[in-house]
């Protein structure tokens, strides 16, 4: 697809659902008796998988795609069925880890894989904890990733051992992973994490009738919970937001408002280092949404300077570290990034990807291990990006677009479907 320069942007744009948000609407509402309503649900290819993986479960959900409401028929935390096929998780991760918790506490035999790029994430860090849990999961693929086989051996007939997990990583998926097996537990079960990720599995399995407690990056939950089905009004993606918020900033004379958007406090580092670099973005109509805030973003045209990103705001920015960067770029100064070794197994190695494709580019960028060093305030050149089909990096350098100076091609654009289907529309609407 191909970008090109633009003028400023301007007016108003609203965003779409959350995904992590979304995923969990649907996997909780599945386990929940009765029930459960969504609206400004995420049409997004990852969320459809996980519909589609529970409708495969005998959970039966409609989605009305031109409302973005979508209604699940929960049959409680043992109404799931034997799929009569593997399931397919695509290329969603949050699918594949979240699913596998839930399904380590079944009692049938299930296999699941998803496209070439989940057959190369590291699965390896459910697989650890949950056979910690006495759950029967293995990896058929090469280093611990997928395929994955669950229950294989037999029916299970005993329950899950509840444990407390020290995680090596500071990651949502697993710390969800964990504490969705834990409802299948014979004891309570807690996880520890290095720095506390985003936690909207505790906040919106307590809204079902979990028993879920949190003390700092320590989250536990009591077996056997009487899920009942509720009505989830799903927050804008701050992820989503954060490309409209880096185009504001870096686009001269650009004013815009970014309605809707989910400012829980463990998903709004983004917002955080901006206002470090200078941004000028004010929070309007705050609101309460169910346990989760929510506000509309004004942003303004501004001149940023370079910040050092690390420690205990990484998890609350992770899938912004790639807009993150071309900020740096468009900024005076130096911006270093660290303590997030993590890029490396996203949906790409998004440290090698957006130095590969920034350095063609003109920008002054160096890999590190577990980030990137960037000299921002060299102009941005036109060249062919490569987003490996990952949606996060093709958003960012349609970003990108907008202040380099030469045309622009930026490959399997289309994967932006996965989170945000008419993102491209969305960006032509504000572009002047
Ligand atoms: C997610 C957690 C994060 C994030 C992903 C969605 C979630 O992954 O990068 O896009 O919904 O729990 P990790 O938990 O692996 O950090």
């Amino acid at each position: 697809m191909n970008f090109h320069k633009k003028g400023s942007l301007k007016g108003i744009v609203t965003i779409p659902g959350d995904k992590s948000i979304s995923h969990r609407a649907v996997m909780f509402g599945a386990l929940a008796k009765g029930t459960t309503e969504v609206t400004n649900f995420l049409q997004g290819a990852d969320c459809l998988s996980t519909i589609r993986c529970f409708k495969q479960l005998g959970i039966e959900i409609q989605n009305d795609a031109s409302s973005d409401s979508v209604v699940i028929h929960g049959k409680g935390l043992h109404g799931l069925t034997k799929p009569s096929e593997l399931l397919d998780v695509g290329n969603s991760g949050t699918t594949m880890r979240l699913i596998s918790g839930i399904l380590s506490g079944q009692t049938f035999a299930v296999s699941l894989n998803g496209d070439s790029s989940i057959q190369k994430r590291p699965m390896g860090r459910i697989i650890t904890p949950l056979a910690m849990m006495d759950a029967d999961i293995v990896s058929l693929g090469e280093k611990g990733c997928a395929p994955l086989s669950i229950n294989s051996s037999g029916e299970r007939t005993n329950k899950l051992k509840g444990i407390h997990y020290h995680s090596p990583v500071a990651s949502a998926q697993i710390k969800s992973c964990v504490l969705l097996a834990g409802m299948y537990a014979d004891s309570e079960t807690s996880v520890t994490e290095p720095s506390l990720s985003r936690n909207h599995t505790e906040l919106m399995l307590t809204q079902f009738g979990a028993k879920i407690t949190s003390q700092g990056s320590t989250a536990t939950i009591l077996p056997n919970p009487n899920l009942v089905g509720q009505k989830i009004n799903v927050p804008g993606d701050i992820s989503s937001a954060a490309y409209f918020i880096a185009a504001g900033l870096i686009v001269p004379n650009s004013e815009l408002v970014i309605k809707n958007v989910g400012i829980n406090p463990t998903r709004d580092g983004i917002l955080r280092v901006c206002q470090q670099m200078g941004a000028k973005i004010t929070l309007e109509n705050v609101i309460d949404n169910g346990g989760e805030p929510v506000a509309d973003l004004v942003v303004k045209y501004s001149e940023l300077q370079g910040v050092e990103i690390g420690g205990d705001i990484i998890p609350t920015l992770i899938d912004e570290i790639p807009i993150i960067a071309i900020l740096a770029c468009a900024a005076k100064g130096q911006t270093v990034i660290k303590d997030a070794a993590e890029l490396k197994v996203k949906e790409s190695n998004r440290i090698d990807v957006m130095v590969n494709n920034l350095s063609r580019m003109g920008a002054d960028i160096t890999a590190t291990e577990d980030g990137m060093i960037i000299n921002g305030g060299k102009i941005l050149h036109g060249t062919t990006i490569e987003s490996l089909a990952d949606h996060r990096i093709a958003m960012s350098f349609a970003i990108a677009s907008l202040i380099a100076e030469d045309d622009m091609i930026i490959r399997e654009a289309e994967c932006v479907d996965i989170s945000y289907p008419n993102f491209y529309s969305d960006l032509d609407n504000l572009c002047r």
